[in-house]
């Protein structure tokens, strides 16, 4: 600073009031930048929230979403997209859209783009995203962007991820595929037990005649012995008192008589052995699943029998039918409910002192309907509330499984049946099964 500038100013004489003025002036100045600051961080303030809110809907975003300009470049993408391709915000920034996709696709994606800038619309297709894997499967949909004139300015691509979902489906199907095969195993085994049942009457069964047919073979063959005897006498030239004297002793004449009874013996046995056969011909013919029409009392009066039998349980078995109702539906898995539900039956008779099984089968309307009753103590009703539910059982550990009618209700429902339980008015439960009606 020089001495001059140090000098008093000289000039027209400041009044005062002039300055009271300029300081008032500054003051108003003052005042009003602060307010305008203030009002410029209450703007940015909200600026910065409607921010952070646009970026907090943008990261929720599972879609992937990607923005660019009029000439198809990137301006900015979302969390969804940078994480399902693998690649950091800054390298995506500014690069072409259609490059972000499979070069197989590119032309489809320019032709997009083009359409959408003359004011087109584009349809929702399938495209391949590369990620660092190869190529993922999108779901886009684009639209444009204008500015207040209308200008095109580019376009909003919305992409969802459809490979995560076809993954999450592919994956429901192997475990629904699993738990088929869980129930067919189930059915497989239940079947199994119901076989051993069945295998247990059939031995049982077939004891009987075969030890008939046994008894009357040897019998045969002693006197066969006998014959032979008589016969080589004959052919040495034995006198004709000689001849009498031995009938006599080997008791021919009453021989001759009851070989007739132990031939015709033999053959009952055979033929008892003949029909268990054929009975078990036709549970085994009935087991290959085909969907056709048959006797619903016969089918299910043979089940019962042998569960019966299979048991040594003394137990009555009525049947009362109309003349042959057909059913329609595979015979061999309806026998493997009506053993269930007779199995079912015997056991719930266990003690009782007047036991008994009633089948009865008619026709309602359009469809079959098969009704077993026992004589036991009924269902009360909190156990029919869940009596179909798989794995429950009111039978100690090792007796009962809990399975056997979950199983039958789904056999019945593949069967286009029915399944449901009521307690007889006479006491007693019984278990109705219809099925549609079989063609004549
Ligand atoms: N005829 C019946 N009378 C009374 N209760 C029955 C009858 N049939 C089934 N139940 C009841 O239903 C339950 C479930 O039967 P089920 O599914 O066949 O399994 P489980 O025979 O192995 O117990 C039985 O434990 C029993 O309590
Ligand atoms: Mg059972």
């Amino acid at each position: 600073m020089t001495r001059e500038s140090a000098q008093p100013i000289r000039g027209p004489q400041v009044s005062e009031d002039t300055w009271v003025e300029v300081l008032r002036s500054v003051d108003q100045t003052y005042q009003e930048l602060v307010e305008h600051q203030v009002e410029l961080e209450e703007r940015n303030a909200e600026l910065e929230g409607i921010r952070a809110f646009m970026a907090s809907v943008l990261g929720a975003m599972t879609d992937v979403l990607l923005v660019c300009g009029p000439e198809g470049q990137i301006l900015e993408v979302n969390r969804a997209f940078l994480q399902l391709s693998g690649q950091p915000r800054e390298a995506v920034r500014g690069i072409q859209l259609v490059e972000l996709f499979d070069p197989s696709e590119r032309d489809a994606l320019r032709r997009d783009l083009h359409v959408l800038r003359g004011g087109g619309v584009v349809a929702t297709v399938e495209r391949q995203l590369c990620v660092a894997a190869g190529t993922t499967p999108l779901d886009l949909s684009a639209t444009a962007r204008r500015d207040k004139r209308g200008r095109f300015i580019g376009a909003v691509l919305i992409g969802r991820p459809v490979g995560e979902l076809r993954r999450a489906y592919k994956e429901m199907e192997a475990s629904h595929r699993a738990l088929k095969e869980a129930q067919t195993q189930l059915v497989r085994s239940e079947k199994l037990a119901s076989l051993g049942r069945l295998l247990a009457g059939v031995a049982h069964e077939l004891n009987n005649p075969i030890s008939f047919v046994y008894g009357n073979a040897h019998a045969l063959e002693r006197y066969t012995a006998k014959f032979e005897t008589y016969f080589e006498r004959v052919e040495a030239g034995a006198s004709r008192d000689d001849l009498m004297a031995l009938r006599q002793e080997l008791k021919l004449d009453r021989a001759v008589r009851q070989l007739r009874s132990a031939v015709s013996g033999a053959l009952e046995g055979a033929e008892r052995v003949r029909d268990i056969v054929e009975s078990l011909r036709r549970l085994s013919a009935e087991g290959t699943g085909q969907i056709e029409t048959f006797d619903l009392a016969e089918t299910s009066k043979i089940a019962a029998q042998w569960v019966i039998k299979g048991r040594s349980a003394d137990v009555p078995l009525t049947v009362q039918a109309e003349d042959a109702v057909l059913a329609r539906g595979r015979p061999g898995h309806i026998q493997q409910v009506v053993m269930n539900l007779i199995q079912n039956a015997l056991d719930a008779m266990e003690g009782v002192a007047q036991p008994c099984i009633a089948l009865s089968v008619r026709g309602e309307g359009e469809r079959a309907v098969l009704e077993v009753g026992d004589c036991g103590p009924g269902v009360p009703e909190d156990v029919s509330l869940r009596i179909f539910d798989p794995f429950f059982t009111t039978k100690p550990v090792g007796k009962g499984t809990g399975l056997g009618l979950s199983i039958s209700y789904k056999i019945v429902e593949e069967n286009d049946g029915t399944l449901s339980v009521a307690n007889r008015p006479e006491g007693g439960a019984v278990f109705r099964l219809t099925l549609p009606l079989g063609d004549a």
